[in-house]
């Protein structure tokens, strides 16, 4: 039972062309070139079920299929030009948009639309891993679909029937690129997961690279490493295999490619390291270049190797502009029939079938929160007084603790359909709670929750607190977490892009105004910037309190997802609560 099914119940008012139907229509946005260069990566991360597109956003309204007839041409300019393009994909495919989730078992379209694409290096994700259905899945399905291209450096299957451990896939991978005939040592990494389900094992990091095949990968005399892996790129994972390579390997250049932590972002480790970072749900198709790379193995290189990176919104006019293309010649045969794919799936999971509409937008990091248009300020105020509540317990006040993760998109004014459900709350998460605790505890607990990092985080038994929060706030760069201030909104436009259709100045679409480790400039389409505001850890709910009065004892009640949490926070405020303590609360909702 979603969470969000329930949100449902209570929440909202009844109602009523790009590639999918009934998609927002691309609108134009000056645009920034693509640096092409000896060798040239696409990237695609965290695109967590979102192949069809955004429907409700126009700049990201181009689906998979049309990725599969950008790359075709791409590969093609490559080809005619001699240089090499590679297609890279760093995990976290799954979970997050109705396209993946509505089905039984899950994913019954995906895997088959997914593999359309000749993805060239991908790795896992830890959503890939939560649940064994999963895990299994990947391991039949698209492991299989992606033979010799999928790698898992610190990734093992456990086999059900023997229970035998074994690689996921191949630990990593020595190739020669097409044109260039450049040699390439790939490898694919996930970040140190723990909350994985028992069929797989995750190896950290720092003990991967001290085995005996990374050593001698690492010590390869090659023209490049590729480290691919659903890692955010500030984590330490990706600092100790750099440390790790540049041990054994002074002079290589090295690419990486990360994930996770759902921004756009690079980061320069040295004068020829560079790593990016893609974003999240299929909005950003990420762009690396790399030129200058010699091929006199083994010698101390003469020339300077150069990086280049772009993010490119996945919008449909952006990629006609990058291959020169138009609407009838952009579409390829194979990019149609994939559009058509994507359509028939959504149209037999009945995805656009429409519960009712938002009235207005609720943003999760656009505006302050607390504040009115705050989705958080929104399920405290009317949604969780009427979804965490039960029959038995209704009248006893309660607190009704919510993480800010358990939401992972904005809702948009408009239909509120069945694939909205899974995009605001893919998870299969449902409510627990204590009951009669000491008031003068548990109202200790979200303070606890929100502001005591270290204290919860100095027991190992329990992962980071910030597990609870977004995973956009995780990467804690400076680069996202902005807040606008007047004039800043076009003091980043310099003369560096060019007018669509020579356009003066038209008026910008809000999104992304990515500042990197390389500039301002990383962004292909130029954008008003959006504010990002940063929300704590969890939100609460007070529900049925006394008028005037305080509560002597209350419900406790939390998503189980942060159990061991908040019966950590319950303990430092004075209260002993165990597992045992806690009951499934049965919603009232769905006792009618
Ligand atoms: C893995 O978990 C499942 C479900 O909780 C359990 O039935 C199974 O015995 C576990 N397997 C191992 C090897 O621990
Ligand atoms: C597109 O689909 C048609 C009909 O299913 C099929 O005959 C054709 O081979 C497909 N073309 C490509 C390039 O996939």
């Amino acid at each position: 039972m979603a969470f969000l099914t329930l949100l449902l119940g209570g929440a909202l008012a009844s109602v009523a062309e790009a590639a999918q139907p009934g998609a927002a229509s691309p609108v134009a946005a000056p645009m920034r070139e693509l640096q092409w260069g000896q060798l040239n990566f696409l990237h695609t991360t965290d695109t967590h079920g979102w192949h069809g597109g955004h429907l409700q956003e126009s700049q990201y309204s181009a689906d998979w299929g049309d990725y599969i007839s950008f790359a075709h041409h791409m590969r093609k300019r490559a080809d005619d030009e001699g240089r090499d393009l590679l297609l890279v994909d760093t995990g976290d495919r799954v979970e997050g948009n109705g396209l993946y989730d509505a089905s039984t078992p899950k994913g019954q379209y995906y895997y088959d639309i997914y593999r359309e694409q000749d993805v060239d290096i991908l790795c896992v994700g830890n959503h890939e891993l939560y649940q064994a259905e999963t895990a299994d899945a990947e391991h039949e399905r698209t492991v299989p679909n992606f033979k010799g291209k999928y790698i898992a450096s610190n990734l093992d299957y456990i086999d059900p029937k023997t229970g035998k451990m074994s690689p996921m896939a191949q630990r990593y991978k020595k190739f020669q690129t097409k044109n260039q005939k450049l040699n390439i040592v790939a490898f694919g990494f996930l970040f140190d997961f723990t909350g994985n389900a028992n069929n797989t094992y995750v190896q950290p990091v720092r003990n991967t690279i001290k085995e005996k095949w990374f050593q001698d990968a690492a010590r390869e005399e090659t023209d490049l490493f590729v480290v691919i892996g659903h890692v955010g790129l500030r984590m330490q994972e990706f600092k100790d295999i750099y440390t790790a390579i540049r041990r054994l390997n002074w002079h290589t250049p090295i690419a990486f490619f990360g994930g996770h932590a759902h921004v756009r972002d690079t980061v320069r480790f040295d004068e020829k390291a560079l790593a990016i970072a893609s974003g999240r749900y299929f909005e950003t198709i990420g762009w690396m270049s790399i030129d200058g790379i010699t091929k006199k193995i083994g010698e101390t290189p003469t020339t300077s190797v150069s990086f280049n990176r772009r993010y490119i919104d996945n919008n449909l006019l952006g990629l006609y502009h990058h291959t020169g293309l138009n609407k009838d010649s952009f579409p390829t045969d194979h990019g149609r029939n994939v559009t058509k794919m994507i359509a028939q799936a959504r149209t037999e999971l009945n995805l656009d079938y429409t519960f009712g509409c938002a009235p207005r937008d609720y943003w999760m990091t656009r505006t302050p929160y607390p504040g009115k248009d705050s989705i958080y300020t929104w399920l405290e105020e009317e949604v969780l007084p009427d979804i965490a509540t039960s029959k038995e317990r209704k009248e006893k006040a309660r607190l009704a603790i919510l993480n800010t993760g358990a939401i992972r998109f904005d809702i948009f004014k408009g239909g509120f359909t069945r694939d909205t459900t899974y995009i605001v709350s893919p998870f299969t998460s449902v409510f627990n709670y204590v009951p009669d605790v000491p008031y003068i505890v548990a109202q200790k607990v979200i303070k606890l929750l929100n502001n005591a990092g270290p204290i919860l985080k100095s027991l190992s038994t329990i992962p980071d607190a910030r597990f609870m929060g977004i995973p956009e706030q995780f990467a804690t760069t400076q680069s996202i977490i902005h807040q606008r201030t007047k004039g800043v909104a076009h003091s980043n436009l310099g003369n560096d892009y060019q007018q669509p259709f020579g356009q003066d100045r038209p008026a910008l679409v809000g999104g992304y105004t990515t500042i990197d480790d390389m500039g301002n400039d990383g962004d292909d389409a130029v954008h008003s910037p959006i504010d990002f505001y940063n929300v704590p850890n969890c939100v609460q709910a007070e529900i049925e309190f006394p008028s005037g009065r305080e509560p002597d004892t209350v419900d406790v009640v939390f998503l189980d997802f942060i159990q061991p949490w908040v019966l950590l926070a319950l303990e430092y405020a004075g209260g002993e609560f165990t597992a045992e303590d806690c009951t499934i609360l049965i919603p009232l909702l769905f006792v009618s």
